[in-house]
């Protein structure tokens, strides 16, 4: 008789952007008349650039002839595309990363929720709170989270290291050691960041303490400030504790094509056992390649005429994450982000709770956000709105919040 796993049924509720969604639905069913703004999901609003697009195309043409025709592609992903990244996001920034280091996938979501495949099941897990919900819940899914408390909204045996006004939306160094740290920065949802000498302390602790980091720089495309880093693997020691992944979703709207990365250095290893290896084998049995069409697309991110299309694209959603922040300000709201990242996160006034105050800007301003509480107890009273609109829906957006 079969059993459902009973990892699954302990996870609470349904997934934060499904219950925005219904919230969103039920409204416009009741209210058929106004015009909801989305400044909700994390989803990117404008077209393909001009070079993906023709890059595309060239490889749709391709496919058409049985010379240039591409199958399977290789596991671990075209080394066109590996060499492209390893040049462009890392030798360039002086960070040593080969091309075979490099696994290219279909996206961060499924990378950052299957990377803890390659860990022991008591793997203690720390995460930043609030968090990208992806890295807690595929953790619950493999039975590594313990228990789960309904008042805290914690799970007993993970580490929880609250980002919070007091520490600049920064994680510390906790108490009790982990055995693998997730740290995503530029930050999803507070649009927070750390410095390098910041992030070489986490080095230094996960080489200390044999962790492993795994660093989601999902985000990593906005960074505007100089001593913020690109990569992990611009801090000394990163290559025997870091494993980074990358999507190209948000730095080249990729959010509908899909295609990500995943570097695992050979130099992490316990006791001879190298975590690449340990991906590798993963990857093949159970991936069998990103489709070519998209590696070129891929490809054309690294291209001159690619790098200058794409500055254009994220300093478009950065002028939106400007007026977001600069008109939420006026009108007196607490809020932080939007200078190095696409997220704006706001403290909700007068000590709402962040679903009342999902509910009250969705009513009176007719505009779509995403409550802080749903990425962790610590987003509580706070709420995450995203320059990811159109510049014209964020303005009329950010007008009507202004006139409440
Ligand atoms: C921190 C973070 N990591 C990963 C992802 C997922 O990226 P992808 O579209 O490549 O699956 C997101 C998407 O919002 C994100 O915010």
């Amino acid at each position: 008789m079969f059993q459902p796993n009973e990892n699954y049924l302990k996870l609470p509720g349904s997934y934060l952007f499904s219950t925005v969604a219904r919230k969103q639905r039920e409204y416009a069913e009741a209210h058929p008349d106004k015009k909801i703004i989305k400044l909700s999901i994390g989803d990117v609003t404008q077209p393909l650039c001009p070079a993906i697009i023709k890059a595309l195309h060239d490889a749709v043409d391709e496919m058409a002839s049985a010379d240039t025709f591409k199958g399977y592609a290789p596991d671990l992903g075209y080394e066109f595309l590996r060499n492209a990244i390893a040049e462009n996001d890392y030798k360039a920034r002086g960070c040593d990363i080969a091309a075979d280091e490099i696994f290219v996938a279909d996206g961060a979501k499924s990378d950052s929720a299957n990377i803890q495949e390659i860990f022991t099941q008591n793997t203690k897990i720390a995460v930043c709170d609030p968090v990208y919900p992806v890295y807690v819940d595929s953790n619950v899914m493999a039975g590594r989270t313990g228990t789960y408390d309904k008042e805290t909204e914690t799970w007993s045996d993970v580490i929880y290291m609250p980002c919070l006004k007091e520490n600049n939306f920064a994680p510390e160094l906790p108490k009790e050691t982990p055995d693998l740290i997730y740290l995503c920065f530029p930050n999803n949802p507070t649009g927070s960041t750390i410095t390098k000498s910041q992030l070489q302390e986490w080095v230094d602790y996960a080489n200390k303490v044999g962790a492993v980091i795994i660093y989601d720089a999902a985000y990593e495309a906005y960074i505007s400030e100089a001593d913020v880093p690109h990569s992990i693997y611009e801090c000394e020691g990163a290559r025997t504790c870091a494993i980074e992944l990358h999507s190209f979703s948000k730095n080249a709207g990729f959010t509908g094509v899909r295609l990500s990365y995943v570097v695992i250095p050979k130099e992490i290893k316990r006791d001879g056992v190298m975590l690449h290896s340990l991906w590798a084998r993963r990857h093949g049995t159970k991936y069998n390649g990103a489709p070519y069409i998209i590696q070129k697309a891929g490809e054309a991110v690294y291209s001159a005429e690619g790098k200058a299309q794409l500055k254009e694209q994220v300093a478009y959603y950065m002028k939106n994450a400007a007026y977001i922040k600069n008109g939420l300000k006026e009108a007196g709201y607490d809020c932080s982000g939007g200078v190095n990242a696409p997220y704006i996160w706001l403290r909700t006034p007068n000590n709402m709770t962040s679903w009342e105050f999902f509910d009250y800007l969705l009513d009176k301003a007719n505009v779509l956000g995403t409550p802080g509480s749903g990425f962790g107890p610590s987003g509580e009273h706070y709420f995450r709105l995203t320059a990811f609109g159109s510049y014209e829906s964020t303005v009329e957006a950010i007008n009507r919040i202004k006139a409440l």
